[in-house]
């Protein structure tokens, strides 16, 4: 991810993109990824021009949107009628922009359904030009371009440079980096954790036995996952590493899926340094000292014995680099909840902070809901705890992260 951009300022920002024929089509899809890595909802026309050179496919895949194409489409009018399509959105991008949409644009010719939106929509509208440098330095062309600009569109200028066709000039689509700082200082929202860097565990670990079994958990991801999309709302770059889960990725930030204790380890130092550091994940203690790489048979009415060894803490190695994180927030899930021991947890690990769940009967486990104590120690050393009643573990994260963002806001 480029430095120079925040990473979730376009978190709840929706963009409807256009995209229409040339060969810079196929740079419309790493646009889709950058929006996205940013936080924005990407919906896509995908003009009969755009189909010949890359497919709705890809376009949906990288969305993970319904692409839509087709002015007279029955079941999409049904869905979403065009004149909603266009104004359901904070901005509507027409990337690449060939001469052809330029000029139909301009014109206010509505023939197909990217030109009828244009023409419907009350949404701000960009445009990033791509064609031949002759096309682009044409007289109709730049007319077009003056008249779209004097209409308030505005226009990304194309570079300069090598041609797909061989020629060298102006007319090379604006740098998809470019393009995506343009939304991003136009659309953009800059959060209090803007500039910050977190780094957040959730999730089990599965330490494997032999291709078959594993040692698991049940943690769902729920906790740590609402943590990380909390953290990237209030515009934090975040980088969630997950171990297997069945619920989608958090929207904005950067979603890395590991296996093992040893593996969330690595990821977790791989991606130092961070500002904050958050460690939701149930990591198992021990796996097996063998793994076995064929599956073990039971052999007559023996039992089985498999020697475990510690995995590394993670948490505690965090707190320990020499790159440790400014706030470090540690988690504990206990059968038997005992202030006392936590706050004892949380000087043994080396952490800031220690939410304490109770899980006696399974609870919290895969719940959407969660209440804990949650443990604090300040740069004196006092501690002290507060009780968080039963809530959405939705709503925990977000209080769990304005709270992290007045902390981080002490001097
Ligand atoms: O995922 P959900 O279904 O939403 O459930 C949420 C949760 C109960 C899993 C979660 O909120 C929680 O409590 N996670 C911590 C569970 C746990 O592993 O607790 P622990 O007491 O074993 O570990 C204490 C801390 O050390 C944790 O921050 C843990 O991430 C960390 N740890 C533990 C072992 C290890 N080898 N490395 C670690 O970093």
């Amino acid at each position: 991810m480029n430095p120079a951009l925040p990473s979730t300022p376009l978190f709840d920002r929706r963009v409807l993109l256009i995209i229409s024929g040339g060969i810079a089509a196929y740079k419309s899809l790493d646009l889709i990824r950058r929006l996205r890595e940013r936080g924005a909802d990407v919906r896509c026309i995908l003009t009969s021009g755009g189909a010949e050179f890359i497919t709705p496919l890809s376009v949906a895949a990288l969305s993970e949107n319904k692409v839509y194409s087709d002015l007279f489409s029955l079941t999409d009018e049904q869905e979403m009628g065009h004149i909603r399509l266009a104004r359901d959105t904070d901005l509507v991008l027409v990337c690449p922009a060939s001469a052809n949409m330029i000029a139909r644009f301009a014109s206010g010719v509505a023939d197909d359904l990217a030109s009828t939106v244009l023409l419907a929509t009350d949404k701000p509208i960009m445009i990033a030009p791509a064609m031949n440098p002759v096309m682009y330095a044409n007289t109709a062309t730049q007319n077009n371009l003056a008249k779209l600009k004097e209409r308030g569109v505005m226009i990304l200028s194309p570079a300069v440079g090598e041609m797909a066709c061989g020629e060298h000039g102006e007319g090379r689509l604006a740098d998809v980096m470019d393009i995506t700082k343009s939304v991003v200082e136009y659309l953009g929202v800059f959060g209090p954790l803007s500039g910050k860097r977190a780094l957040v565990t959730s999730g089990p670990t599965f330490e494997s036995i032999d291709p078959v079994r594993f040692i698991g958990n049940h943690s769902s991801g729920k906790q740590g996952h609402a943590i990380a999309a909390a953290l990237a709302r209030l515009g934090a770059d975040v980088t969630l590493i997950t171990g297997p889960v069945h619920i989608p990725p958090p929207r904005g930030g950067k979603t890395i899926a590991v296996v093992s204790a040893q593996e969330m380890h690595d990821a977790c130092h791989k991606n130092l340094p961070v500002d904050i550091a958050v460690c939701a994940a149930a990591v198992a203690d021990f796996r097996p000292e063998k793994h076995s790489d064929s599956k073990i048979k039971k052999s007559g009415n023996d039992g089985l014995t498999l020697r475990l060894i510690q995995n590394p803490d993670i948490l505690k190695s965090l707190c320990q680099s020499a790159q440790r994180p400014k706030l470090v927030i540690g988690f504990a899930a206990e059968t038997d909840v005992n202030i006392q021991s936590a706050e004892e947890k949380l000087k043994r690990k080396g952490c800031d902070w220690l939410v304490l769940n109770d899980v006696q009967n399974g609870a919290v486990f895969g719940s959407d809901h969660n209440a804990f104590s949650l443990i604090t120690r300040d740069h004196n050393g006092q501690i002290t705890t507060e009780n968080w009643g039963q809530d959405t573990k939705e709503s925990l994260a977000r209080r769990i992260a304005d709270k992290i963002t007045s902390s981080l806001a002490r001097p």
